[in-house]
């Protein structure tokens, strides 16, 4: 897989202006969602590189992320003399940028797409890595194809119009990565004040969450192992996103990862030796910013059924990602049912709930 350029921008519209130039083309694309069209499209509008750019709009959230909005894109490019040569511009958060990069990447068999990412989440995480997709038949991301953008351009200027929880649920993802990285990033990230941001101080630290990434992806763009390392707190967060939905009491992503995170350290603790000290501090980190899930002892098995289903595993056996110690990552774990109800009990312990 072909290495997409990520900048960190300073001027966006020099920036835009440089990766749009890069690309050669007869037709561009704007591909927006009902928020990003008012919240975020002001800032790119006028500037001179997008004149002449062909807007398509698509309704906002996951709820969107469908073959008929797929399709809706596709005809909007066919209606409009889309060709092979026409570069298209994802604007918009993790949802915008998996369906717009695959979008892109199927018509014609593939045109150049750039995103730019304006939730935490998506700057972190969506929009690096060349995974592209949509929900279908009731699971996420379902299908999809690993066909990275030309460019990245991450601006947190952004991220001035996201609102706390959707910061946090990006946050999350940033966390994750001081975890499988060093002790000195995650020691910043434990210690910045999400209570009154710094965007400058942000954006460092998004550069070094998304290089984290980025080196990563290098080594195994298709996830075939050290890439999983990404995977630490999903295998439980997404038992508890699901259930939270089932419950009809949904969740952003990056809190049900962060919970997650917190069994799974717990596992690691067990398992591995993480040290205890730091599985306390990333507990209470946890505990003050994104609060607790609840559930009971009498869900176990739910969120059991739920982590048997999970699209990482291999041959019927739960996989963790776990870690030895900041930086130390082991993948390919595995827990049986009593080490999972014993960690669910952990979990509901020391979150008291
Ligand atoms: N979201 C994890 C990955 O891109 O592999």
């Amino acid at each position: 897989m072909k290495k997409q350029e990520v900048i960190i921008c300073r001027n966006l519209s020099e920036d835009l202006s440089q990766a749009i130039s890069n690309n050669p083309h007869d037709k561009l694309f704007l591909l927006v969602d009902e928020h990003t069209s008012t919240l975020c499209k002001p800032l790119i509008d006028n500037l001179p590189c997008m004149q002449g750019a062909i807007e398509i709009k698509i309704g906002a959230e996951d709820v969107h992320k469908t073959l008929e909005t797929l399709a809706y894109v596709w005809k909007s490019l066919s209606d409009q003399g889309a060709t092979r040569h026409s570069l298209m511009i994802n604007l918009g958060g993790g949802m915008v940028t998996d369906l717009g990069g695959f979008a892109a990447s199927t018509f014609k068999r593939g045109i150049s797409y750039i995103n730019i990412p304006t939730t935490l989440l998506a700057m972190v995480d969506a929009s690096v890595g060349g995974k592209t997709g949509i929900n279908f038949n009731g699971l996420k991301n379902e299908i999809g194809v690993f066909s990275p953008a030309e460019s990245v351009l991450i601006d947190a200027e952004f991220l001035k119009s996201l609102d706390s929880a959707n910061l946090l649920s990006g946050y999350a993802e940033m966390l994750k990565h001081g975890l499988i990285s060093t002790t000195a990033h995650w020691a910043e990230l434990l210690n910045f004040d999400m209570n009154r941001i710094d965007y400058k101080a942000l954006q460092a630290l998004v550069a070094q969450s998304v290089q984290i990434k980025e080196n990563i992806v290098e080594q195994d763009p298709f996830e075939k192992g050290i890439r999983k390392a990404l995977n630490l707190g999903h295998t439980v967060g997404h038992a508890f996103e699901s259930l939270a939905l089932e419950t009809n009491r949904p969740v952003l992503h990056g809190y049900a990862v962060a919970w997650g995170m917190v069994c799974e350290l717990y596992f690691s603790h067990l398992k591995v030796g993480f040290p205890k000290d730091k599985l306390r501090q990333t507990i209470q980190f946890i505990k003050e910013h994104y609060g607790v899930m609840t559930f009971d002892c009498k869900q176990y098995d739910r969120l059991y059924e739920f982590m048997t289903h999970d699209k990482k595993n291999n041959a019927g056996i739960i996989n963790f990602t776990l870690l030895g110690e900041i930086g130390d990552i082991r993948i390919n774990q595995s827990a049986t049912k009593e080490e999972i109800f014993e960690m669910l009990d952990f979990y509901r312990e020391a979150m008291g709930c």
